[in-house]
């Protein structure tokens, strides 16, 4: 088969959710299915409970599993699926961040009786930076939740999307009675338990055909009455805002049910969309070009204790990756054979022979890899749009044993190429700060430092409220910024420079007194810089 045809049939996308909104339920069905699993429940969710945030053992075992199933491949209607896992506790948000930078499009499961959840908000920000296409499933119909109208209203306003609604709910919790399908006019009848598709699905001609009135008795006008709202209130659906991140479709279910999965899992497969172009520093790459190009977004480390082996996870972004061919690694520089690269489904682990744009492929590494980096058949270019984020918890890193220095460096530039955590020196008296997103990653970075690394270090808490990127257009003004504000200003491991704020009120302030410095929020700003000029504020 050409090239071409395998780049057509790939569908590459996460499923992100706060936790407990059912993502890996979700997960699970689909994957049922694509007969990629053939019992419930073997999908073990990823989330690490809250009780064992100090446990590190504990995480590790649960970050073990949520590796061995990081991509999913499946088969479905025709469709190369791949799903990626993203790690449901937000510690860890700097990790489906960047898996979401390496999908072609997500699925977002809300709870319909939570609503909008804070985590998800920030999600939902970074897909709409990306112009990600997005579909909305709204779970667990079958509790007493909010007013589907009253739902949409709140996608509409927490999450900054249209919504245009595809399926809609006959009633939930207790009497919930199954979902009208907007798009294809058919009906869904629940029934509780349900473990393989939806059991009844009726085609409806039109909302006076008598086959509402059959099925849903006393339910049957107030569907009527919704549809009829829902056709005034709401454009048609145009599958072009969708793919163009303006609009989002939204589905009703019940994942733990099965109840509206198929239907979710139909459209999604007619709608996603192919993988698309992605910017290097140099220029756009295609992905139906000849030469493979690919981009490292995920590494994963400990994947066997004993050996100190990570995984580098390489999305491919253009033409085809071949097992045993040299590839250009070009931030090193360097021509690199992979012997066994993997592709990863449940606990199993298959050695890939060839892989298309779209697919993800686990390559063995022995450090040679940041989050970022390029492969490439010849071409220097690096791809963008891998972004670190401006983290929120800081912490003084302190040695406390001066004959293991050089380990500790080690230990952690290696452990910040994989992004646990980002390092920021500062200019006065070259502290070391370390940031995160979350207070997990701090736990995780003094085990592995001390079982990896040998290395003794302590973290002392700093009062920090951002760090954020600077840049200028005139380097004479950032000369004399950075003299300013000497004791705020340090730099990334890249050599970036970065001003520490201590409160949002100095952020803010600094902000209005030096609007010849633009303070940016993500580490993204360099492409971004070259698309716009104006204002000194950017996400
Ligand atoms: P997550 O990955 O987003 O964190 O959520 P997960 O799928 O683990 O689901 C969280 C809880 O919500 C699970 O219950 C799951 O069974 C339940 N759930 C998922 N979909 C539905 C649904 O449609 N309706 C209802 N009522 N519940 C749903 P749990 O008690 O935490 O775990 P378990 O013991 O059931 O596995």
């Amino acid at each position: 088969m050409d090239y071409r045809d395998e780049i057509q049939k790939r569908r590459t996308f996460a499923i992100i959710s706060h936790p407990d909104a059912g993502k890996t339920t979700l997960t699970e069905k689909f994957l049922l299915f694509g007969g990629a699993i053939q019992v419930a429940g073997a999908v073990k969710s990823n989330k690490i409970r809250k009780s064992t945030s100090s446990d590190f053992m504990d995480i590790e075992r649960q970050r073990g599993i949520s590796v061995a199933t990081s991509v999913m491949g499946f088969d479905y209607s025709g469709l190369k699926i791949n799903l990626l896992d993203t790690p449901g506790h937000k510690d860890f948000a700097e990790d489906t961040y960047r898996t979401l930078t390496a999908v072609d499009s997500v699925i977002l499961v809300v709870d319909c009786v939570k609503g909008v959840e804070e985590q998800t908000e920030r999600l939902m920000e970074v897909c709409r930076m990306r112009k990600m296409p997005v579909i909305i499933f709204v779970n667990k119909l079958d509790r007493e939740g909010k007013d589907p109208f009253a739902l949409l209203d709140e996608l509409e306003a927490t999450l900054s999307i249209r919504v245009r609604p595809l399926s809609w709910p006959i009633s939930m919790g207790t009497s919930f009675q199954g979902v009208y399908n907007l798009y294809n006019k058919s009906l869904a009848l629940f029934r509780p338990g349900g473990t393989t598709v939806a059991d009844e699905v009726l085609a409806v001609k039109n909302l006076d055909d008598p086959v509402l009135d059959r099925n849903l008795d006393n339910y049957a006008a107030q569907l009527k009455e919704d549809v009829a709202l829902i056709e005034g209130a709401y454009e048609p659906f145009a599958v072009k805002d969708y793919l163009d991140g303006a609009l989002a479709p939204v589905f009703f279910g019940s994942a733990v049910n099965n109840f509206g999965v198929k239907e979710l899992l139909d459209t999604f497969t007619e709608i996603a969309p192919i993988p698309g172009s992605r910017p290097t520093d140099q220029r756009m790459v295609d992905p139906a070009e000849k030469n493979f190009t690919g981009v490292v977004f995920k590494i994963h480390a400990n994947l066997d204790p004993r050996h100190r082996d990570r995984i580098a996870f390489v999305r491919v972004c253009s033409g085809k990756f071949e097992r045993n061919k040299m590839f250009l690694h070009t931030r090193m520089n360097k021509n690199i054979r992979f012997t066994s690269p993997a592709s990863f489904m449940g606990a199993r682990k298959s050695i890939v022979d060839e892989a298309f744009p779209g697919d993800v492929v686990g390559l063995y590494d022995t450090g040679h890899f940041k989050i970022g980096d390029t492969l490439t058949e010849g071409e220097k270019i690096m791809f963008q749009g891998i972004p670190s984020f401006s983290p929120e918890v800081f912490k003084v890193l302190v040695n406390l044993d001066p004959s293991k220095s050089k380990q500790l460096s080690k230990g952690i530039a290696q452990l910040t190429d994989e992004g646990v955590a980002q390092l920021f020196t500062q200019q006065q008296g070259n502290r070391k700060i370390v940031g995160t997103v979350g207070l997990l990653q701090f736990d995780v970075l003094q085990y592995r430092l001390e079982h990896e690394y040998n290395a003794a270090c302590r973290f002392e808490p700093l009062a920090l409220f951002k760090a954020c990127w600077i840049t200028a257009d005139d380097e004479g003004a950032m000369e004399k910024f950075c003299q300013f504000k000497a004791d705020r200003i340090a730099v990334d491991k890249d050599g970036n420079l970065v001003f520490l704020a201590e409160s949002e009120w100095t952020l803010r302030n600094m902000i209005e007194a030096a609007p010849e410095i633009t303070f940016h929020f993500t580490s993204e700003f360099k492409r971004k810089m070259q698309n716009s000029k104006a204002g000194n504020v950017r996400s």
